[in-house]
């Protein structure tokens, strides 16, 4: 009897491999960094080679940690950056370009287009999403046409789409050798080409992009025991594991926070931010920016939706501070910088990076620093990059409550960031509601295991799963009233600055 299940975790800026046993617990991980390719200014490229042999050693280095043989593993699960493009040639594993990444902004014109020509609407009923850089169909529709040779290959079947969900899972289970070209539901609701209601590729939105069929994965449900095959035989677990859980990252750790119940919700906070409320079997429409993505769907129960309030820069503000800045030389600088300052004394840091995503969707937004005095310094800056990501938040949490009449009794958080304590005791500030992180913070990969699991039996069902969850920590708010409305009114007026900023 196989006594654990592994999670393959393939984020934006790296990828792991992680291992946990019945009750939910952590027994090995490991983790590589890949290169993040900045072309071009709005541009964000990975190598999928690279991720795919870094993930490859992840799992090696996890199994060989943990002390146990490939065989011990009941079944994988994959989690995955979400949107980010892969098209590769399915006779040789070769990809026809770099990967083309969630927060890349080359497709701006083609978002435009998509609204300019009238079809946003459709776009919206249908797919749930906006027209937007984000979402893979323009990705994929760029590479068709800007990459040498790529449409008369995909109209011949020799070149496939996969998000890294899909390129990872066809790799492992044979690559030209019969790998599984399949993705599940909630990947598939990323790319504004699935019908939320149907659940397959919509013909009409293939039609509008131009994308043939032909190059597309399989849907398949999220948790699944048969339908995305086998580990292959080979490196790297030389056995056969089912691999019979696929979902995106986000929805991964809504999962892994249980949030089983309409009403439910969870912050992650990553390279971006990304709250999600479930809002049940029934797909609600926003009228407030925020997007309508399917949760999960396990077997053939009916699939599972949410509201989702996607933050393009947060975690990746920081790296910035690091990076680009040399204002700090690791994350938890940040935190010990912040606090030389008692405040931000009224400088603001909107990181528009990538334009603002929920609730603006305004990819002419630039990033931008304003209030400035002689008077501030390193750690006012700092304080300002940490505020940012505590007043996106909010903006995403009052257009959710605007939407579903849901109000947070607390926000369940997780993700790198939270381990910064100033930030999260802002968050619960900013917010004025308790903030509350798990035992287990890794909930993205521990909401993949729990999906293969559950699809083996080697869990039961989700009641189960919530035995599992148990608080570490909890942030109350401390500000007054009145010095959180004041934090939250300098905010808005800084996002104001940073519109129409770029012609798109
Ligand atoms: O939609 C993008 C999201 O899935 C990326 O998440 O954690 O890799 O930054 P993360």
């Amino acid at each position: 009897m196989a006594d654990f299940v592994g999670a393959v975790d393939q984020g934006t800026t790296s990828s792991r491999f992680m291992i946990f046993d019945h009750d939910g617990n952590e027994v090995a991980k490991h983790q590589l960094e890949h290169t993040q390719y900045l072309p071009k200014p709005g541009w964000v490229e990975h190598d999928p080679i690279e991720i795919w042999e870094r993930t490859n050693v992840a799992i090696q280095n996890a199994v060989r940690t943990a002390g146990i043989s490939a065989t011990d593993l009941a079944a994988i699960g994959i989690t995955n950056q979400r949107e980010t493009t892969v098209v590769w040639d399915p006779r040789n594993g070769r990809p026809y370009c770099n990967a083309i990444v969630w927060q890349d902004t080359r497709t701006d014109s083609i978002a435009k287009a998509l609204e300019r020509d009238g079809h946003g609407d459709l776009i919206r009923r249908r797919a749930g999403l906006p027209p937007a850089t984000y979402f893979s169909g323009g990705k994929i529709k760029w590479i068709l046409e800007n990459v040498e040779g790529v449409r008369e290959a995909a109209e011949q079947g020799n070149a496939v789409f996969g998000t890294t969900d899909c390129w990872v899972l066809w790799n492992l289970t044979g690559g030209p050798n019969g790998g599984i070209h399949a993705t599940d539901v909630t990947n598939a609701s990323r790319t504004m080409l699935m019908d939320l209601e149907t659940l397959d590729w919509d013909d009409e939105l293939l039609g509008i992009f131009g994308i043939p069929r032909a190059m597309l994965p399989k849907i398949y449900p999220s948790s699944h025991p048969e339908a995305f095959g086998k580990t292959r035989t080979s490196r790297p677990l030389n056995a056969p594991i089912p691999i019979a859980g696929v979902l995106g990252d986000q929805q991964a750790a809504t999962v892994g926070q249980v949030c089983f119940t309409p009403g439910e919700a969870k912050n992650t906070y990553g390279t971006g931010n990304f709250l999600l409320l479930n809002t049940g079997t029934e797909a609600v429409r926003s009228e407030h920016g925020l997007i309508t993505t399917v949760a999960y769907k396990f077997g053939d129960q009916p699939a599972v939706y949410a509201l989702e309030g996607s933050i393009a820069v947060t975690g990746s503000a920081v790296q910035w501070l690091r990076d680009q800045l040399h204002a700090i030389t690791d994350a938890a600088e940040s935190e010990r910088l912040a606090k030389t300052v008692d405040g931000s004394d009224g400088i603001y840091f909107v990181p528009a990076f990538s334009g603002l995503f929920a609730p603006y969707w305004r990819s002419d937004a630039r990033g931008a620093i304003v209030g400035l005095a002689r008077f501030h310094n390193n750690g006012h800056l700092a304080r300002a990059t940490l505020e940012s990501i505590c007043y996106q938040s909010r903006d995403v949490v009052v257009a959710m409550e605007q939407d579903s009449g849901v109000h947070l009794d607390v926000l369940k958080v997780d993700g790198g960031v939270t381990a910064n304590d100033l930030c999260m005791q802002t968050q619960a500030d900013v917010l004025g509601v308790p903030v509350s992180r798990p035992v287990v913070a890794e909930t993205t990969a521990l909401g993949a295991a729990y999906a293969a699991g559950l699809a083996v039996g080697f869990w039961r069902d989700t009641d189960e799963l919530r035995e599992h969850w148990h608080e570490s920590k909890r942030w109350e708010p401390r500000w007054s009233e009145e010095q959180r409305e004041e934090g939250y009114k300098g905010w808005k007026k800084a996002v104001d600055r940073t519109l129409d900023w770029v012609e798109v």
